[in-house]
């Protein structure tokens, strides 16, 4: 039985297959666009990504009828890989040379991947499951929720109540014509102060929920984010926020849903150990809202507190 070292030797001994690894270590290709860069025929590319394949230094994925092949680079084993480093640098120093088979390689693959441009079937084709990582590279995740929110209605007067630092009133102001922040803590709304400066339609205002510096039907959607469950009485809140809401007006209420972490009424005094689903029906009931909607959050895998839900309440 020969060493596995010589396995791996032997997979780099010859010119072409490092050549050809060294292309799909930039690229995912087809075998017809690597013997297009290559210049060979396709039947040569075949049987060394065949060779390669065997011993574990492409990775091969099916499109319909087509193989598409990259380096195997993250799953080669260790000695494996140090060997190729060593081969690699070597090759691109030689590359430098602008006359050299691997720059000239690199021209070509160029040329090949300049022919896909504009041909977006083929790019998502090519692209599939590896979509989602590509979407977060080029544009991030920040854009997700402010684009969601365009899907509320337009022209409408929200209130953010307890609102804290203000987290949520820049993702509101853009969407909404008026959006007030209500706390009762001035540490909170200073910082709130500082994130809303630029924003125009933003008014913070110091208060109480259970007795809102806002007009009788004066919101037309009324949010409550983790601020429930430090409220003691909430039957006067649920009614004060009846009162400012507009007929048809909606409040949404983000909060733990019921727990047994007895010690946050000591740490974070916590008035209430989440809530159920009963208990938002009741106290909706009695000031004379709608639940519309009841809904546990999936948990964040990286999220210490319990579980959250929304509710969405409807005058
Ligand atoms: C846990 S923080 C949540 C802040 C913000 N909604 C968020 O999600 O980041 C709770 C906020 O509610 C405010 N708050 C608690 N009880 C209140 C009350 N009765 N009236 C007004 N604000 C209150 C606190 O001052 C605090 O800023």
């Amino acid at each position: 039985m020969t060493s596995p070292v010589f396995d791996r030797l032997t997979a780099l001994s010859e010119p072409i297959r490092v050549r050809l690894l060294r292309v799909l270590a930039r690229e995912e290709l087809a075998v017809g666009e690597v013997a297009r860069v290559l210049q060979t025929s396709q039947p040569t590319v075949s049987r060394h990504l065949k060779q390669l394949d065997e011993g574990g230094w492409v990775l091969r994925r099916k499109v319909g009828t087509a193989s598409y092949f990259r380096l195997a680079y993250t799953d080669l084993d260790p000695e494996a890989r140090m060997l190729w480093d060593l081969v690699y640098a070597q090759v691109e120093a030689e590359a430098c040379d602008p006359a050299s088979q691997y720059a000239e390689d690199l021209r070509r693959l160029d040329g090949v991947l300049a022919q896909r441009t504009g041909d977006s079937e083929e790019l998502f084709r090519r692209l599939g499951g590896r979509w989602d990582t590509v979407r977060k590279e080029l544009f991030g995740e920040g854009y997700v929720l402010p684009a969601l929110l365009a899907l509320l209605p337009p022209g409408q007067v929200m209130a953010d109540l307890g609102c804290g630092t203000g987290a949520m009133l820049p993702l509101l102001a853009p969407v909404a014509t008026q959006v007030f922040g209500v706390d009762r803590e001035a540490a909170m709304l200073e910082v709130a102060e500082e994130r809303t400066a630029e924003l125009g339609n933003v008014t913070l205002c110091r208060g109480l929920l259970d007795a809102l510096p806002l007009g009788d039907a004066s919101v037309d959607l009324a949010l409550c984010q983790l601020v429930l469950h430090h409220v003691r009485e909430l039957p006067p809140v649920y009614a004060e926020v009846a009162r400012v809401l507009a007929p048809g007006g909606r409040w949404v209420i983000l909060d733990m849903i019921e727990h047994d972490r007895d010690e946050y009424r000591e740490t974070m005094g916590h008035q209430h150990l989440g809530f159920s689903e009963a208990t938002v029906r009741a106290l909706a009931g009695d000031a004379g809202l709608a639940v519309r909607a009841w809904r546990v959050l999936p948990p964040d895998p990286a999220a210490q507190g319990p579980a959250l839900f929304v509710a969405v309440l409807v005058k």
